[in-house]
């Protein structure tokens, strides 16, 4: 029997999200800023980081926005406020107008909070490359995070991505901000549990102190650690440390060509582990392997100027 191994992964999207930045939409120099900036994706905040007085020319912003600066190359998700909020109603009638890649849902408490969204978006005849994301940011999302994949994943249902939002949970909970994170930790783990089981993604939470360098290397190599696929930021200078800690370092890449060699050898279809120098490989790495080298090519085009961050499943 002959194997691929695209055949054997789950369809998580391979894109680049090492570094998702957010703006508030009601921030136009910020705005005015993004297209000269290395982030992968960018979060437009019409949420918690606009004031409610602010709430209608943040979105008359981003139409404008829109129009004007496609962004190419950078996934483009809008925050919106909670559809229970005097603001969500007009906030999802803009996103079905612009279109974004991903509209991010704030506080997801339980799968209704997808389901009641991908629904209006049918409604709406919005496209099938509309996603949603969601913030995972209360107790009671933590809890329920599993279902909440699950149904994301379900038939007409557009979930791509979790954010963990710990400044919510800090907040509903009381656990302190602490370097290393130690009582967030089985929290975090299981967002990225959940994630897994379900074929999505998990980025990290933001880190407030935009000027404290140290700590935010070691949040991110924190974060790439626990397996998140990037890390929400709040500032620029946080997008370099980001990138580099959530892409693939050299070493990693020759490992995995070596991996991809060893597994593309005669007579290596039929079998599923090799030996690569003195190391038991199985097929499950070549998956890893694939996905990672995808990934280092798509860096690769995007440090080569090509436009457009290519989507495909590997
Ligand atoms: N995106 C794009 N550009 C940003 C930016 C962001 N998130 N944050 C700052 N900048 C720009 C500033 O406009 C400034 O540009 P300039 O050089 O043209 O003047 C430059 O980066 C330097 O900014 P700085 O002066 O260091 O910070 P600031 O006082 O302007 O802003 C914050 C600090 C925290 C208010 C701002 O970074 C911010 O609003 N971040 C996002 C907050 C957010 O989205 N919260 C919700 C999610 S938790
Ligand atoms: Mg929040």
């Amino acid at each position: 029997m002959s194997h691929s191994a695209s055949q054997d992964s789950p369809s998580r999207p391979a894109r680049l999200r090492r570094s998702v930045l957010s703006v508030p939409a009601s921030n136009r120099r910020a705005l005015d800023k993004l297209s000269s900036l290395d982030c992968d994706a960018v979060i437009f905040d019409l949420e918690d980081s606009v004031s409610p007085e602010k709430k209608a020319e943040a979105r008359e912003n981003l139409r404008t926005f829109f129009l004007a600066s496609p962004l190419p190359g950078k996934e483009r998700i809008i925050r919106i406020n909670a559809l229970s909020s005097n603001f969500g109603a007009d906030d999802l009638a803009l996103v079905t107008e612009l279109e974004p890649d991903a509209v991010l849902l704030p506080k997801v408490d339980e799968p209704q909070n997808v389901t009641g969204v991908s629904d209006r978006l049918a409604e709406a005849d919005a496209p099938e490359s509309l996603r949603i994301w969601a913030m995972i940011e209360t107790p009671r999302g933590i809890l329920n995070a599993a279902s909440i994949a699950e149904a994301g994943r379900t038939a007409g249902s557009r979930l791509d991505c979790f954010v963990v939002g710990l400044n919510d949970l800090r907040k509903e909970t009381g656990v302190l901000p602490q370097p290393g994170r130690a009582y967030l930790v089985p929290w975090l783990m299981q967002v990225v549990l959940a994630v897994s089981a379900y074929g999505l993604e998990a980025i990290d939470s933001v880190l407030n102190d935009f000027k404290d360098d140290a700590a935010f290397e070691a949040e991110c190599g924190q974060g790439r650690i626990m397996g998140f696929a990037g890390k929400m930021l709040i500032h620029p200078n946080q997008i370099e440390a980001a990138n580099r800690h959530f892409g693939p370092d050299e070493a990693a890449i020759a490992e995995a060509e070596a991996i991809i060699s060893a597994f593309a050898e005669p007579g290596a279809d039929a079998l599923n582990v090799v030996n690569l120098g003195g190391r038991m490989v199985e097929r499950l790495h070549l998956v890893q392997a694939e996905r990672l080298v995808h990934k280092a090519r798509l860096i690769e085009q995007r440090s080569s100027g090509a436009a457009g961050t290519p989507r495909s499943d590997v």
